[in-house]
């Protein structure tokens, strides 16, 4: 079977198509067929080095496919069953291991691609806007890098919750997609402080969901009301320099900075989450914006879309 590999941390140009063995289940685990594997900020990190992994590995962390056979039998799943699953290393492949007790059903109602496209990032909005700061009706919200996979879904969600967004992001085109996703305004990077002021009556957000990280860190700070919070979910544009928590005081602030697995790492976490967010996407309350589809050979094209600001959505591998 074709894998994506990396034998080294480095640049784009460190990843490879190899023909390898099918991998072969031991117990607890599940063989699956990848129809569609998410293309994610997380990969980088581990491809660059600043998520350390063993190596050699095969790159991707979330996919979507079919149950080719279990070691002995697990309960519940069978195979042909169609399953996703999320945060399991060597996606980018035509096959991978996956534990039994971390795959999730697909219902019908939910494509394959959609349900590869969803489970990283739709559990994440979900969390997000549940448990890191859990949106309320009249909520202000600024949500940073807005057109992006995780931007696109945390607009939806929070508007669906009964917040309003003010969006961030760095083209007008970008922008258009914050605003068709519902935000009340949608900004450029360097404006954000003014929408912010004017959408609250100087008061300032109740919440910034910020993905970008190094860039934004200062802006996202600023725009809080006293008791705000800052939810900082990722470093897109790097990671953000040491920092003084006396900064928090200017107006007893709350910040977090979480991560997916701690929020679906119980089994019934990982189901009941899961259901809803499918459940939103066979309601058509979220859509999830599969913006570019790759085969293994063209890799390194998808996370030059992603890294360069280029992709507006989900991009997804087709092995
Ligand atoms: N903590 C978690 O559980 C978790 C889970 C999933 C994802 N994440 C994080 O969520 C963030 C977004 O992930 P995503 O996959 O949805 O990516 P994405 O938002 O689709 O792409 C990243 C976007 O960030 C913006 N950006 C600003 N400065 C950038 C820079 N210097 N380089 C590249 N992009 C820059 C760009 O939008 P503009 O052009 O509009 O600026 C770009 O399109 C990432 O930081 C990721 O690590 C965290």
């Amino acid at each position: 079977m074709r894998a994506v590999v990396f034998e080294e941390y480095g640049d784009r140009s460190v990843l490879h198509v190899q023909d390898r063995p099918a991998p072969v289940p031991g117990p607890g685990q599940a063989l699956v067929l990848v129809e569609a594997s998410g293309v994610n900020f997380m990969d980088v990190y581990q491809r660059t080095g600043t998520y350390q992994v063993a190596l050699p590995a095969v790159l991707g962390s979330e996919g979507a496919g079919t149950v080719l056979s279990f070691a002995g039998d697990v309960e519940g799943f069978a195979p042909g069953d169609r399953v996703a699953w999320t945060t399991i290393p060597g996606s980018h492949a035509e096959q991978a291991l996956v534990p039994a007790d971390r795959l999730v059903p697909v219902p019908e109602g939910v494509s394959t691609e959609q349900a590869a496209a969803a489970i990283l990032q739709g559990l994440t909005a979900h969390y997000l806007t549940h448990d890191s700061f859990a949106v309320r009706p009249g909520d202000a919200v600024l949500v940073h890098a807005a057109a992006g996979g995780m931007g696109q879904l945390l607009t939806r969600l929070v508007t669906h919750l009964g917040g309003r967004v003010v969006a961030t992001a760095s083209t007008p085109e970008k922008r258009a997609v914050a605003e068709a996703n519902g935000a009340v305004a949608a900004v450029p990077y360097g404006d954000a402080l003014d929408a912010v002021r004017e959408f609250t009556d100087g008061r300032g957000v109740d919440a910034v969901y910020d993905g970008v990280g190094k860039d934004t860190f200062d802006t996202s700070l600023a725009a809080l009301r006293p008791r705000g919070s800052l939810v900082l979910f990722g470093a897109s544009s790097g990671k953000v320099p040491p920092f003084d928590p006396l900064r928090l005081m200017a107006g007893s602030y709350s910040l977090t900075r979480p991560t997916l697995a701690h929020f679906i790492a119980a089994r019934h976490e990982l189901l009941e989450r899961s259901e809803t967010l499918f459940g939103w996407i066979a309601d058509g309350v979220l859509d999830i914006p599969i913006t570019g589809r790759y085969p293994l050979d063209a890799v390194a094209d998808a996370y030059a879309a992603l890294e360069g600001r280029e992709s507006t959505g989900k991009l997804l591998l087709i092995p």
